[in-house]
């Protein structure tokens, strides 16, 4: 792209005054400029600024809406979905998806979250404790599990870098995928694009609904259906005791033949940060914790239950042939109002110190309206979830470390060994088993020794 078609094209869209320092530009920053403007994509520019005129307001109306349904699996009703689930893992048909394009804001760490040391002993970072997982269930299933790991600008190049320099943690690297998701502008409430200095638009990563397209512009794609891909288990980065491609769910989610799977457990309190699973308009949806009314949230059924109980932890599975019809189908777009630098008259960037512009993300389970068979699967939340959002307090890597300890505990003493605890009943040992040592209670005691005793720290090493 030239100047002159830059122009042409920033004008036809209201977005001229983002040429409007180009002759103080040096060549680099008037060809960073071009590129950054060839890469925008106008429809959705368009389709911004269109919200903002509406006021800005969620991209999808909240209307009228009751709870999803849930299926909850009874002991006797699992070995038919489990048997489906191994043999779809054996037969190399399922991969894995994680976005860690995130910036960990609310952590206060500096680096991607997936390198923070969180592991109870070793202080494996969670990069880590995932890619074991994988690890462990391709040698179970003796077959080849992909690892597609989305990744934004900010941090792709750290993150590629943490997994070579730990030899992709025992993975064969090219099952190990990056990708990077795409990014959107910010925009002032008038509808032109934040220029963050003279030669540069600012840009954010556009949520993890972005992956449709970062998927397809990557070559993931077409990577999965060269692999004979057919499902694939999706996750966040910032829960260690995820299961991952859980034969379970996997097989559930094929026995139904859904497009789209979710796992979802009671919220501990209304006003936690998960989304809510709803039926609106006839049609499964999730409904993002920040949308949702005071009154929404704590709305409660006569037995004093929350109505809308259920959250979604962002653990899903997708068919990949929905994942490319999706593609087609688009996502809508959900605005945050921000503190976003922004380019003064005399090409001085200014850090606002209140929300001056939007930003807009898209959400991945937005697709779950399209799908044609959807399954809500509950799950014991002590089992699956304890996500690192906050510093400290709830959800932080103290609450983590935790909950990862007392499920250790519990597949110890489902194996007949005596786990100490203190006089307030906290455990008062620290533990820590490597997904590859065990994955449940009836793999570690296959492999634990006779007579095993936790008589200090226990770290059951693959
Ligand atoms: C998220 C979900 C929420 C869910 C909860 C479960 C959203 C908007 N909400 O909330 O419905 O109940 O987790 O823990 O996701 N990410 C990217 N690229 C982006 C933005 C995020 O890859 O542009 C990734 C992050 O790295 C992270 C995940 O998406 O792995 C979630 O992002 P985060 O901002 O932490 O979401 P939450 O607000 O915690």
């Amino acid at each position: 792209m030239n100047y002159s078609e830059a122009k042409s094209i920033l004008e036809k869209h209201g977005q001229g005054h983002v040429l409007k320092f180009w002759d103080t530009l040096d060549a680099v920053q008037q060809a960073g400029l071009l590129s950054q403007v060839e890469a925008l994509d106008f429809k959705t520019i368009t389709a911004i600024q269109a919200l903002l005129k509406d006021g800005g307001e969620p991209a999808v109306p909240l209307g009228a809406m009751k709870p999803a349904p849930v299926v909850s699996l009874q002991a006797s009703q699992i070995s038919e979905p489990r048997a489906l689930g191994e043999a779809a893992l054996k037969a190399g048909q399922v991969g894995v998806i994680l976005v860690a394009g995130g910036q960990g804001t609310r952590l206060g760490y500096d680096g991607p979250k997936g390198t923070y040391r969180l592991a109870p002993i070793t202080q494996a970072s969670l990069f880590e404790i995932h890619a074991r997982k994988i690890l462990a269930l391709e040698r179970q299933f003796q077959a080849a599990i992909p690892f597609y790991i989305m990744t934004s600008e900010g941090n792709d190049a750290d993150t590629r870098k943490f997994f070579a320099q730990n030899n992709c943690f025992g993975l064969n690297p090219d099952r190990v995928k990056f990708f990077v998701q795409g990014t959107l502008p910010a925009f002032h409430p008038d509808g032109r694009m934040v220029l963050e200095s003279p030669g540069k638009l600012f840009a954010a990563p556009d949520g993890h609904g972005g992956i449709l397209s970062a998927l397809d512009r990557r070559g993931m794609l077409a990577d999965m259906k060269g692999r004979g891909l057919t499902t694939l288990f999706y996750f966040q980065v910032d829960n260690p005791l995820v299961d991952i491609a859980d034969p379970v769910f996997v097989g559930v989610h094929l026995q139904r033949r859904a497009d789209m799977s979710l796992k979802v457990c009671a919220k501990c309190n209304p006003d936690e940060g998960l989304g809510v699973t709803v039926v609106r308009d006839g049609r499964t949806s999730v409904v993002e914790y920040t949308e949702l009314t005071r009154e929404q949230k704590n709305e409660r059924l006569a037995d004093g239950e929350l109505l809308f109980k259920f959250g979604s932890v962002a653990i899903h599975i997708f068919s990949r042939e929905f994942l490319i019809r999706e593609l087609s189908a688009g996502l809508p777009l959900h605005p945050a109002h921000k503190k976003v630098p922004y380019c003064d008259d005399q090409g001085k960037t200014v850090k606002p110190d209140k929300p001056n512009a939007t930003k807009f993300e898209k959400f991945i389970f937005d697709a779950l309206p399209d799908a044609k068979e959807a399954l809500i699967l509950a799950f014991a939340r002590e089992d699956e979830f304890a996500p690192v959002k906050n510093a400290e307090g709830q959800d932080s890597p103290a609450t983590s470390r935790e909950a990862m300890m007392e499920k250790f505990a519990r597949w110890l003493v489902a194996c007949g060994v005596k786990v100490p605890r203190d006089s307030e009943g906290r455990l008062a040992v620290k533990i820590e088993i490597d997904p590859v040592y065990a994955h449940d209670a009836a793999s570690l005691a296959a492999r634990l020794p006779k007579g095993f005793q936790a008589s200090g720290d226990v770290l059951l090493k693959g």
